[in-house]
């Protein structure tokens, strides 16, 4: 018996971490008021709450405009539309991302261009992206990933000189600042999800930001099967379906709203405190400060993890033996998406691939993204936003955790382990 849980020791912590998604006496009230005033409907037919949850939404992040979806990957395919991606034009992706993030330029019957990450923020990076363009390419789609923004200064500026347009995927930066521009209005549009385990949720859901009219009212009629938007200055009518929010989630995001500031700020303050226990820790390294940054939105707490400077201990084992101390974490959070179970495709669900081609592109060999590679299969370890909302007994728990398990890491030499071996599985390939 050693001293780590994992190996038959007391967990550090026995106390559960307070559950996400949370709510208030604020959500129970606007339920009810959705409940008994009959306007149950999706924006904009009628939608009072969505209406106002998206106005404030848009405001918070510094755009004219917002609309909501019903989940964050209809709110990428949504912003798609609105800058008019055809059938056949290339986007600009990060490897590492949640399949999410290019599901919708499939289904587009776009192409998706996988770019690697910068080793500082794990974001889509700038200095790669001039050599994946092509005469196809019509858009850049960077990810603000779990704490970090991509370089929206190097983005713009690419875009610019090759007359490409911006989709910031927001799914992880709700209330986030860039140079005190709200996530998602640097670029052409913002999308958003409300997914459950996202900084404000209403179990699923999404939006749309922009600060230009025209992609707002492509959006509307797009998600609104094709109806017309509610200002319809430019008479747009595209085809789509009901991807339209209900207004019981409208009404829970509203609530959720107005704690986001505050809960920013608590995240923010206990980040820095965690950061100032770990900092020259052996094993672990920290992502890069980011002044560009002027609001830290994050979804969840990035840090790096070194086996070489821990007797080659693989992350699965120091991940394992950390959510065994009692501290939920995870690794292979996400995977570079062209090595996903998603791929290879059939090419002929997604025609765009062998245009143009003596042989369909095939996504999942043509690809290789060391940065991408190196963060999820052995570098990454994320932990959840919601460990840093409580008190500062909370984050010593999690730092203590993590020293605790590197002072005893020989304890983890060649230990076999059922939470190990999970965590050589993508999350899709998990038991639950
Ligand atoms: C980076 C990223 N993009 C897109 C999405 C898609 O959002 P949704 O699950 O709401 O469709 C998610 C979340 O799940 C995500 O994490």
């Amino acid at each position: 018996m050693g001293k780590l849980a994992i190996t038959g020791g007391t967990p550090l912590r026995k106390k559960r971490f307070d559950a996400w998604p949370m709510y208030t006496e604020k959500e129970r009230q606007a339920l009810e008021d959705v409940l008994t005033n009959h306007n149950w409907g999706g924006q904009p037919f009628p939608g009072k709450h969505a209406d106002a949850f998206c106005k404030k939404f848009a405001e918070l992040h510094t755009a004219k405009y917002g609309q909501c979806v019903n989940t964050g990957t209809v709110a990428i395919q949504a912003a798609l539309k609105a800058i008019d991606i055809r059938p056949g034009d290339e986007v600009i992706v990060p490897a590492y991302t949640w399949e999410g993030t290019v599901g919708p330029v499939l289904l587009v019957n776009a192409v998706p261009v996988f770019v690697d990450v910068d080793p500082d923020t794990y974001c889509l990076d700038a200095r790669l992206i001039e050599q994946a363009i092509t005469p196809k390419t019509k858009a850049l789609l960077p990810v603000h990933l779990g704490m970090r923004f991509a370089d929206l200064d190097e983005i713009m500026r690419i875009a610019a000189k090759h007359k490409l347009k911006v989709i910031e995927d927001c799914a992880h930066a709700h209330g986030g600042m860039w140079r005190d521009k709200g996530a998602g209005s640097t670029g052409d549009l913002g999308a958003f999800s409300f997914q459950s385990s996202k900084l404000i949720t209403s179990g699923e859901g999404g939006a749309v930001i922009t600060n230009n009219l025209e992609y707002h009212e492509r959006v509307q009629t797009y998600i609104n099967a094709g109806r017309a938007s509610v200002t319809d200055k430019f008479h747009h009518r595209i085809i789509g379906f009901n991807y339209r929010l209900g207004e019981f989630q409208a009404a829970v995001l509203g609530a959720q709203l107005e704690r986001l500031p505050d809960q920013a700020k608590v995240r923010q303050t206990n980040m820095g405190y965690f950061e100032s226990r770990l900092r020259n820790t052996r094993g672990i390294g920290l992502l890069k400060p980011e002044p560009r940054i002027t609001r830290l939105a994050p979804y969840g707490y990035v840090m790096k993890y070194f086996a070489d400077q821990v007797n080659d201990i693989p992350r699965s084992a120091f991940v394992a033996a950390l959510q065994l101390e009692g501290i939920p974490c995870d690794g292979l959070f996400y995977e570079p998406v062209y090595k996903s179970s998603l791929f290879p495709l059939d090419p002929n669900d997604y025609p765009a691939l062998s245009w143009g081609r003596a042989k369909p592109l095939d996504l999942r060999s043509m690809y290789q993204c060391p940065v991408s590679e190196r963060a999820a299969y052995h570098e990454a370890i994320w932990f959840s936003h919601h460990l840093f909302l409580g008190g500062k007994e909370n984050i010593d728990s999690i730092a203590d955790a993590i020293l605790k398990v590197l002072e005893n890491i020989e304890e983890l030499l060649g230990l076999e382990h059922r939470a190990i071996k999970a965590q050589t599985l993508s999350r899709a390939d998990r038991e639950s």
